[in-house]
């Protein structure tokens, strides 16, 4: 944005844009982002801010070219470029082009409704990738179809995203009716509407579940938005809503090779008080250990939002096929399964997960590649 004004005070540049608004960038900032303090190739910053005095003071601006020229009293001179200053207003984060706004979704959203791509043209096609990531972003879910029939098809899908998180199950999993299950998912019981490795200190971002065979009786989907149970619940039930988001309980896993705590609330906020995480799994919610007096609060706000799991108001229901892998933002959107029968047939899913930092990574870069 061209600039019409620079008004220099001594602790704050005050930047007059031609369209008549003006931004203050203090001192101290422009001093700590001066070019001159970047690595030419890594662009990290190579500048100690402990050698800076602790407010510098800034004795003169002028335009030249597209770099504001700025004079300290220290003697130090910087050539600003202007690009730099329209991108980055204090209290204005720049843009992300890896900031997609949830749409929360709820019985409104069909099976038919649930975008969806088609895995050649996302394998081979940037821009397809770019539309897929953006979708599933957007609502949390999406269903990728007509992946080949081998085992390993979802995971070079996933790995299109980025790197896989590995975690105690492994850097893939067979979900698959098992002898010797150490978890619900490997045998053929329902599985009530979660989110995988609650237990975890970042639990994994998005998860890719394959299927490769879903012959038995039984064995349909089941997914919600579990942003829009919580949106729902601060509307309508705000005591309950902030005890959930304030009330850290304990989940675990353990079996014979992990043993994997943490104690964590089911909502988590950002510091601007919008949704960023929930981590609900009542099959690994380990014992309660919060006050007695907040128990039976907490008890009764749990149980509201378990009871909106429930709700079919809530609900997306549907059996995937082979050559259908779903994917999901596992730190938003609860998934399950009905039980099903392995005496009429084989059931497989094969799974992984990608960070959300991963799949974040890959929206900028696909974001610069199209720009
Ligand atoms: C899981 C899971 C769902 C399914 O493996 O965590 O929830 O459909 N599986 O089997
Ligand atoms: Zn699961």
């Amino acid at each position: 944005m061209p600039v019409s004004g620079l008004e220099v005070r001594a602790d704050t540049l005050v930047v007059i844009w031609t369209d008549n608004t003006s931004t203050p960038f203090p001192t101290i900032w422009l001093r700590d982002n001066c070019p001159s303090g970047l690595h030419p190739q890594t662009h990290e910053r190579l500048l100690d801010l402990l050698t800076l005095d602790a407010s510098p003071h800034l004795l003169s601006a002028e335009c030249v070219g597209d770099q504001v020229k700025l004079i300290y009293r220290d003697g130090h001179v910087s050539l600003m470029p202007l690009m730099l200053l329209s991108a980055h207003h204090p209290g204005r984060p720049a843009p992300d082009p890896a900031k997609v706004s949830a749409e929360l979704w709820r019985a409104d959203l069909t099976p038919g409704g649930i975008p969806r791509f088609e895995a050649a043209r996302v394998l081979a096609d940037d821009g397809v990738l770019r539309q897929w990531l953006l979708q599933t972003a957007r609502y949390g879910l999406s269903i990728v179809d007509g992946l080949d029939d081998r085992h390993g098809a979802g995971i070079e899908v996933a790995e299109r995203v980025g790197f896989l998180r590995e975690t105690n199950f492994g850097t893939t999993f067979e979900v698959i009716s098992m002898p010797d299950p150490n978890n619900l998912a490997y045998t053929s019981v329902a599985l009530p509407l979660h989110t995988d490795l609650p237990n975890q200190e970042m639990p994994p971002g998005y998860q890719f579940l394959h299927c490769i065979a879903n012959e038995a009786a039984g064995g349909g989907s089941v997914f919600a938005d579990g942003f829009a149970l919580a949106q729902d619940l601060r509307e309508e039930d705000p005591a309950a809503f902030k005890l959930l988001a304030e009330v850290p309980i304990p989940f675990r896993f353990h079996d014979d090779t992990a043993d994997i705590l943490v104690r964590a609330p089911v909502i988590a906020l950002d510091s601007w008080s919008e949704l960023i995480e929930i981590r609900y799994n009542a099959h690994i919610a380990a014992i309660f250990d919060m006050p007695a007096e907040v128990m039976p609060d907490y008890y009764r706000a749990y149980r509201t939002y378990m009871a909106k799991t429930r709700d079919p108001g809530y609900r997306l229901e549907f059996k995937l096929g082979p050559g259908e892998m779903v994917v999901f933002d596992n730190r938003r959107i609860l998934h399950g399964r009905e039980a099903f029968d392995p005496s009429t047939g084989f059931r497989h899913l094969h799974g992984c997960y990608v960070d959300r930092g991963e799949f974040a990574s890959r929206l900028r870069l696909l974001a610069r590649a199209a720009a």
